[in-house]
C-alpha cells in the first residue's frame, strides 16, 4: 500500500506473523540507476535516486519481502527487477491498479487488456531473475476472459498468482467478489492463487480459504488499520501497536511524516483526545514522548536518526527537511511523492493458515532490529508455491 506500508511497517506485520509483505508499485525508471546506500548502523539499506528515497529495506526482511514492479516494458522490468534482487526475495508484477498515473503509462491494470504485454514482462523476468516472480491481478466482468487470462499468465512461469476479487472500475467499498476466484483455482491446480478483498479478521482467513480454495490470502486495509491482525493470539489495542511501530520507525530512520501518517490510519482511536499529543507531534521526539517512549528515543534512537538521515539529506533540495518539523511546503511535496506511488514503498501482506507445511526463518539480523525476542518461525504459504511444478522457490 502506497504511504502505509513502508518499512517499519513492513516490519511490523512480519513481527506479528505475516508470512510475506509486498512493497508498494515502484516504477521501474525509478529504481533504475538507483544508488544503493547501506546505513551501517541500522543496516538500512536505501536505493536513492536524485533526491528521492525510492526503496528502503533491510537485511531482516530479504527472505520475506517481494518487490512490486510498475512497469510496461519487458526490458525496463528486467532492469529494474535486477537492481534490487540481491536484496529481496521476489518480484512481483502489478497489472491490477486502475489509477490514472498507471494506466495511462499502460502498467497497472491496462495491461490486463494487453495479454501480450503482460506475458512478455513475465517471461522476461521469470527468465532473467533468479529470485521467484508473481502477479497481481484484477477479474474482468467476463468469467472467460478472466480464465483465459489466467491461463496464459500461469503458461509464463510465475510461481504465484495474487487476484483482487474486484474489477478494475469497482470501488473498494463494494464488496469483494470472492465467488470469482473459485474457478480460477480450479483452472490452475499447479500454481498458488492468493485470494485479495475483504480480509479484515483472522477469521476471514480461514472462511475465504474454504469459500474459494485458495492458497492464501493478502490483506490491505486491514493490516494498515491494525497489523497485529496478523497475531494468532489476537489484536492488540492502538497504543500498543502505536508504539510498537514508533520504535521500528525510529531504528528504521523512517522519514516523520510517513510514521505519523501510517499511525494516524491505524486505529479510529489514534483520532481520538488520548492520541492529542501524538497528533500534534512536528517530529520523533515529541511523539516518543507522547507514547513514554523518552528513554527509549534518547537511547535507540537518536544516532540511527541523524546517521540514516545523512546520504538523502545532502541530495535533498535546499529546504527539504526529512526529519523533524516540516515545512507545509515540504508536506505538500511529500505528499505528492507519495500519492504517485514510486516513492515510498509499501506493502500487501499475505497472512497463511497455522496448518501451512514449511516453517520460514527469520533472519537473526531481525532479532536486532526488532528489539525483541524473535517470534516462533512463521508458518507460510510458501510452502505451496514451492510445491508448484513450475515455480522458483521462494527462498525458506
Ligand atoms: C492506500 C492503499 C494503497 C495501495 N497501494 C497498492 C500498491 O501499491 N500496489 C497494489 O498492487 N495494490 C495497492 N493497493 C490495493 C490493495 O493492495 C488491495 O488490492 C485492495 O485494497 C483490496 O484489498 P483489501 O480489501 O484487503 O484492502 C492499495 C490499496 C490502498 C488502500
Amino acid at each position: 500500500m502506497v504511504r502505509v506500508g513502508t518499512l517499519p511497517f513492513r516490519l511490523l506485520c512480519l513481527e506479528y506473523g505475516a508470512d510475506l509483505v509486498w512493497t508498494s508499485e515502484i516504477i521501474d525508471k525509478s529504481i533504475i540507476g538507483a544508488t544503493r546506500v547501506v546505513d551501517e548502523k541500522s543496516g538500512v539499506i536505501s536505493y536513492i535516486k536524485g533526491d528521492k528515497d525510492v526503496f528502503t529495506t533491510h537485511p531482516s526482511e530479504k527472505e520475506k519481502v517481494v518487490f512490486q514492479l510498475g512497469t510496461a516494458d519487458p526490458d525496463l522490468a528486467l532492469a529494474a527487477a535486477k537492481a534490487v534482487e540481491g536484496d529481496v526475495s521476489g518480484v512481483d508484477l502489478n497489472c491490477g491498479c486502475p489509477k490514472k498515473f498507471s494506466v495511462a503509462g499502460g502498467m497497472g491494470a491496462a495491461l490486463m487488456s494487453d495479454p501480450d504485454r503482460l506475458c512478455a514482462i513475465l517471461e522476461k523476468l521469470v527468465q532473467g531473475l533468479d529470485i521467484p516472480v508473481t502477479c497481481k491481478i484484477r477479474v474482468f466482468d467476463d468469467v472467460d476472459q478472466t480464465l483465459h487470462l489466467v491461463r496464459r499468465i500461469a503458461a509464463t512461469g510465475i510461481c504465484a498468482l495474487t487476484v483482487h476479487c474486484r474489477t478494475k472500475v469497482m470501488r473498494p467499498s463494494e464488496k469483494a467478489m470472492w465467488h470469482r476466484l473459485k474457478d480460477i483455482v480450479e483452472e490452475l491446480p499447479d500454481l498458488p492463487v492468493i485470494l485479495n478483498g475483504d480480509i479484515f479478521e483472522r477469521s476471514d482467513v480461514q472462511r475465504a480459504r474454504d469459500e474459494t480454495g485458495a492458497t492464501s490470502v493478502m490483506t490491505a486495509r486491514g493490516a494498515a488499520a491494525n497489523p497485529s491482525i496478523f497475531r494468532a493470539e489476537g489484536k492488540l489495542s492502538a497504543m500498543e501497536t502505536a508504539v510498537a511501530l514508533t520504535k521500528l520507525a525510529v531504528q528504521t530512520s523512517n522519514v516523520f511524516l510517513n510514521t505519523k501518517y501510517i499511525l494516524l490510519q491505524m486505529h479510529p482511536e489514534t483520532k481520538s483526545k488520548s492520541f492529542e499529543i501524538l497528533n500534534k507531534s512536528r517530529r520523533y521526539k515529541e511523539m516518543c514522548d507522547a507514547m513514554g517512549l523518552s528513554e527509549y528515543y534518547e537511547t535507540e534512537g537518536i544516532h540511527l536518526i541523524h546517521e540514516r538521515s545523512e546520504p538523502a539529506k545532502t541530495k535533498n533540495k535546499p529546504g527539504r527537511v526529512r526529519l523533524g518539523a516540516v515545512s507545509t511546503a515540504n508536506k505538500r511535496k511529500l505528499d505528492e511523492e507519495q500519492d504517485g506511488s514510486s516513492v515510498v514503498q509499501s506493502a500487501n501482506l499475505v497472512i497463511s493458515e497455522q496448518s501451512a507445511k514449511v516453517e520460514t526463518k527469520l533472519d537473526v539480523d531481525q532479532k536486532s532490529i526488532l528489539g525483541s525476542e524473535t517470534k516462533p518461525p512463521a508458518s507460510a504459504e510458501i510452502a505451496d508455491i514451492a510445491e508448484a511444478p513450475a515455480a522458483k522457490r521462494l527462498k525458506a
